[in-house]
């Protein structure tokens, strides 16, 4: 049997049911036999999923636009950028290098760090990183990083739809969290009242109703994580992409399982009790929380729109131009798959927060459909 499985049956069969999200903290972040933190979380065609980064270089080219400009607005000595969650490094290879093509003295001004859990992924840098590795420090988590705060942008792609979350379903009128038991040897679902005081605090907050029946995700963890960052960032900009939606969105009736989902080498499945360890599990973001949460603690909207209209915004019509050659079409190909709605360009969303900016800036930075030409080479 799966070594993973038999350790959290035993978890079980020692201290009754586990909430999904304990589960999905075994399933993913076991220190030994975790998906992520074994390194078995595996990006691209050999891998279990795409993700922006790996499917083409412009994704990366696009948001150092968006870099460069923060860059500018911020005119500080120590300009930093903080990736969480890097995974094969793509983005941080294709901003670097772009950095380093179109704008070598900002290139030589900003220091890299990445927070990533995966010591598999950080070894691999070693290679695709290795022009870059002077400007780059890596720590596998958030408390490593020097107390020091610092100016500069976080960003992460595909970071937040990782944490454990809750699986909330409403039953007879109450809402329920399903926890994980053990029946015949095997996982089952079961259902216990809701008595966690945050989670019913935060389906007051984003949840208008819920049908019976209707089952949706919460994640606790998104405001840990901003609260870290708060203490982080001194001055600048929070660029955070993944799937998902506002919470009036992501929780209407229209979605009544809810949205998570598994990966596993391509394939996509709802359930979580096979593969345990060696697949993804995650779920649709409530970017509500990011934004409203944020403000409550400094950090002001800039900009909420889907993938595709950001890479319009920020420049990537120009990068197209480059690919007008029949040789090129695989690349016209990758990059028409990062925009179109239908594809990448609306399931992902780009939230650009600020904390610490004037008004004019947080008005000014970015503008709808007007990409300011903001490089010479652009
Ligand atoms: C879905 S992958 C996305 C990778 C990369 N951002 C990309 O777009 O290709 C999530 C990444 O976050 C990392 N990760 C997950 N939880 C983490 C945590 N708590 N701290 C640091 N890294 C984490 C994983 O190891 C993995 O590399």
């Amino acid at each position: 049997m799966n070594e993973l499985s038999k350790i959290i049956k035993e978890e079980i069969r020692e201290n009754g049911p586990i909430n999904f999200k304990k589960f999905m903290e075994f399933a993913l972040y076991h220190p030994e036999f975790g998906y992520y933190s074994s390194g078995k979380a595996k990006i691209g065609k050999e891998g279990d999923f795409y993700t922006s980064p790996s499917v083409h270089s412009s994704f990366g080219e696009v948001i150092s636009n968006l870099i460069v400009k923060a860059f500018n607005v911020l005119d500080t000595d120590n300009f930093t950028i903080l990736e969480f969650g890097a995974g094969k490094g793509y983005l941080a290879y294709d901003i670097l290098n772009s950095l380093k093509k179109n704008d070598p003295d900002i290139y030589k001004a900003v220091q890299y760090k990445i927070v990533e859990i995966s010591a598999e992924n950080i070894k691999s840098w070693e290679k695709l990183l290795k022009d870059h590795l002077e400007n780059i420090n890596w720590y596998q988590e958030i408390s490593e990083l020097a107390e020091n705060s610092f100016n500069g942008i976080v960003i992460s792609n595909e970071f937040i739809d990782a944490f454990p979350f809750h699986r909330l379903k409403m039953i007879d009128g109450k809402v329920n969290e399903i926890h994980v038991d053990i029946k015949d040897d095997n996982f089952v679902e079961v259902y216990l009242e809701l008595k966690n005081e945050e989670a019913i605090n935060y389906i007051e907050d984003y949840v208008k109703t819920l049908e019976i029946g209707q089952e949706i995700e919460i994640n606790l963890l998104t405001r840990n994580w901003l609260n870290d960052i708060k203490n982080l960032l001194n001055k600048g900009f929070l660029l955070t992409i993944d799937y998902g939606y506002l919470a009036e969105e992501l929780y209407s009736a229209k979605r009544m399982e809810g949205t998570y989902k598994c990966f596993y080498k391509h394939n996509l499945s709802t359930n979580p009790y096979e593969n345990i360890g060696k697949q993804d599990i995650t779920f649709d973001v409530n970017f509500s929380d990011l934004i409203e949460y944020g403000e409550k603690i400094g950090f002001k909207k800039v900009k909420y729109v889907s993938q595709g209209q950001f890479l319009v915004d920020w420049g990537i019509l120009k990068i197209l131009e480059r690919y007008n050659e029949p040789a090129h079409s695989s690349d016209r190909m990758a990059i028409k798959n990062l925009m179109m709605p239908e594809l990448m360009g609306s399931k992902f969303k780009f939230l650009v927060q600020g904390k610490n900016l004037g008004s004019e800036v947080i008005k000014e930075f970015y503008k709808d459909g007007e990409l300011k030409l903001i490089r010479k080479t652009l």
